[in-house]
């Protein structure tokens, strides 16, 4: 809910209050972002103590300085705000001088539609706040959405050039927030190939501490999410502030502490590799920014932002609908395969369960290793006899679908596409290219390029039955040049715009096709590609221990339904660890499951569990697309402990795996409703109140063992002569 009153602008959601005020010089202040708290005692506190902190006459020739004033954006290159600013806007004579005032606001039911960018859709309301350069034609307008059913405020600017000179954008971020004086902490997501969102948390000290990629995609490295922990803030308890940018390509986020102690967190597109040029009565639309507001710990902030991203990033139509439980072949065969190899495999999938089988890497213009063939998107009849439709017949007989994939922004320099077309690739002639994994990058600044790559890919998804794609992306961009661009400070942003571009009118074309993203495991796993594609390839690493800790971590802020999970072969390919094939099932299970190993080569025993893995999994697919997430014991300390509670709370899923000797064994549940009783894999009947209390007796259990449980609420006979059964 939205209300303004006297340039007081108040925002309230489920849980939190945001508020800020326009100040007697027509500055835009923030005023408080936390707890819910009353219209009126905010109004009355703003009145009282924030204008009163401020120089009452509009005179600002007096020595004042906005440096010790909470700003709601950083753009006042002028009266010395000299924190690192939110933009940077040169004029034609490089003056950058800027005093953005407040010029007009309105208040609309619905989200903000922005064509060119993943942004939040569905049921919300949006203030919109105009400022106004005092020294220059150019105006940002600052786009606050807030919804009923999660904690999250989207923000972000538009930056217009409502003059009749060209101007360049040197900074763009999406949004700024001051908080007053308090310990605080930063969670930031980093990691590697094969290790990527480790959790980590450190203080703020008195200096910028930027969390960014600069390598053309999210990354590996960081993901475009950070939180603010306050003071003793938790899993369970205290404030905290999520910053989740709806962005895949170059971003930053800075945390900033100033000499007041005070602290600035802001973030959007990394001025790195950035300078764009805006012409008179354009505007440029900066990515939104996801903020969320949690009392109650990380845990509360993981399930917000579960919740949002389910209700207004991803996809209505796929959202809640059952994945398809997929065998991948890669690393079953890596690009060694024929047809009799996957048909053994594809038939055996049917045995066990499963209901799609995907294709990987290696079937099409003459790939047998990754040097050759990227662009070239039509099927090796060599290696594949009878093409594609043998394979897709053999699904169908065998009641399976078919899912294919690939790299549709990589090109290689063994292609018929590059021998054709040598200047697709990104690069500028003279200097060499990087060419990491043997591969080059399509220009997807260009529309020529992005629309071949489509028509390319629709006539495999047109002449086959096709239900399922992977769409991968395997090397970082490093020379952020294009041929055609005449100012390069562009091409990282526009590169993200030609992938968003495909995404968009492929999945729009082929609207009953299910795209998973993946970019060498999880190097760009964000908001803005699950607007698109509904899970994510989660990681490289496929063992079981180190998926624990990759997938607890992606879970800080991504539902679990987006992460795509497989169970691989053992000893596993990244690790050489080996681990029961239960304990690969039931980490593979918290989230969209599947399997990547050589089914024909698994014993009777394995392929048994696999097919009780699949049937068990069928029973809690609901709560993995729907449930709330609880994180128990942490895999980075200790044994490993999650559950997931459906939204009415009369189910849960438990699973606890051991990574000690020997397992404690107790543990506490959360989630539950104290006062319902609750079967245990229908043979312990405890109280919600003593389950959470007291406590789940578990077995003793050794090193690498799991533990998965099914929770559900008893309903005595005498009320409906019901259970409630999974
Ligand atoms: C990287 C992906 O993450 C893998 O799953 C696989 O698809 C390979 N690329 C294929 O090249």
């Amino acid at each position: 809910m939205i209300k303004t009153q006297n340039k007081i602008f108040y925002i309230c959601g489920k849980n939190y209050t945001y508020a800020m005020y326009v100040n007697d010089m027509g500055f835009l202040q923030h005023a408080y972002y936390g707890k819910k708290i009353n219209h009126n005692d905010l109004l009355l506190y703003i009145n009282e103590v924030c204008k009163k902190l401020e120089p009452l006459k509009e005179d600002l020739n007096l020595d004042f300085s906005l440096d010790s004033m909470p700003s709601e954006f950083g753009c006042f290159f002028n009266h010395g705000d000299y924190h690192e600013p939110s933009v940077i806007i040169e004029q034609l004579d490089g003056a950058t001088m800027c005093r953005y005032r407040y010029f007009s606001h309105e208040v609309k039911d619905e989200v903000i539609d922005i064509a060119e960018l993943p942004h939040a859709r569905g049921c919300g309301q949006t203030l919109s706040i105009t400022l106004k350069d005092d020294f220059s034609d150019m105006e940002i307008v600052l786009n606050y959405t807030v919804f009923d059913d999660c904690d999250v405020i989207v923000r972000n600017a538009e930056i217009k050039n409502v003059g009749h000179t060209a101007i360049v954008i040197k900074k763009a971020f999406s949004f700024c927030l001051d908080l007053p004086k308090a310990e605080y902490k930063l969670l930031r997501l980093h990691g590697r190939w094969a290790g990527e969102r480790i959790p980590e948390i450190t203080p703020i000290g008195h200096a910028v501490t930027k969390l960014q990629s600069i390598r053309g995609q999210s990354s590996h490295q960081m993901n475009p999410f950070a939180a603010i922990l306050k003071d003793d803030c938790g899993e369970d308890v205290g404030e905290c502030y999520g910053a989740q940018l709806i962005y895949s390509g170059n971003f930053a986020i800075t945390a900033e502490i100033d000499y007041n102690d005070r602290l600035r967190i802001q973030g959007g597109i990394n001025e790195c590799h950035f300078e764009w040029e805006l012409d008179p009565q354009v505007n440029f639309v900066t990515p939104q920014v996801a903020l969320c507001y949690s009392a109650t710990g990380i845990g509360q902030l993981s399930r917000e932002y579960a919740d949002f991203i389910r209700g207004h990033i991803v996809n209505s139509q796929y959202v809640y609908k059952k994945r398809p439980i997929v065998v991948n072949n890669w690393e079953a065969t890596y690009f060694d395969f024929d047809n009799e190899r996957l048909f053994s495999i594809i038939d055996e999938a049917a045995k066990l369960g499963i209901d799609t089988f995907v294709l990987d890497d290696g079937w099409f213009g003459k790939r047998n290793s990754d040097a050759t063939s990227l662009g070239d998107w039509f099927v090796n009849n060599e290696k594949l006899n009878g093409g594609l439709k043998a394979l897709t017949d053999r699904c169908k007989n065998n009641g399976l679908n078919f899912g294919i994939w690939f790299e549709p922004e990589a090109i290689s320099e063994y292609s018929d596409l590059y021998r054709v077309h040598p200047d697709w690739a990104i690069g500028k002639e003279g200097v060499e290219p990087a060419r990491w994994r043997n591969q080059l990058v399509l220009d997807f600044t260009r529309k020529d390029v992005v629309d071949y790559i489509f028509n390319a890919v629709s006539k495999i998804l047109k002449d086959n039955e096709i239900s399922y794609v992977k769409w991968d992306f395997n090397r970082n961009i490093s020379e952020f040049y294009s041929r055609r661009l005449t100012n390069q400070g562009g091409f990282a942003h526009r590169y993200i715009l030609g992938v968003y571009y495909l995404a968009e009118k492929l999945t729009k074309e082929f609207p009953d096709v299910f795209f998973e993203g993946c970019a060498g495991g999880g190097g760009r796993f964000d908001t803005g590609m699950l607007y698109y594609f509904p899970q994510i390839w989660t990681s490289d690493n496929t063992d079981a221990i180190e998926r624990m800790k990759i997938q607890w971590g992606t879970s800080m802020c991504y539902p679990l339904s987006s992460m795509s999970c497989h169970v691989s072969a053992c000893p596993n390919h990244q690790t050489g660890r080996v681990t029961p094939i239960e304990l690969r099932g039931t980490i593979a299970s918290l989230g969209a499951t599947g399997y990547e190993l050589d089914l024909t080569k698994l014993s009777d025993l394995e392929k048994l569990s696999v097919k009780q893995q699949i049937a068990n999994y069928k029973k809690i697919d609901e709560l993995i697309l729907k449930g709330d997430l609880f994180r128990l014991s942490d895999p980075f300390y200790g044994d490993f402990c999650e559950m997931i509670v459906s939204k009415d709370k009369r189910k849960a899923y438990f699973v606890y795996a051991t990574r000690n000797e020997r397992s404690k064994n107790v543990i506490r549940l959360k989630g539950l409703d104290a006062s319902k009783l609750y079967t245990v894999n229908d043979n312990m009947t405890f109280s919600g109140h003593a389950l959470m209390c007291v406590g789940l007796p578990l077995p003793v259990m050794d090193k690498n063992m799991c533990l998965s449980l099914t929770i559900c609420e008893k309903i005595s006979k005498s009320t409906d002569g019901a259970r409630y059964e999974f």
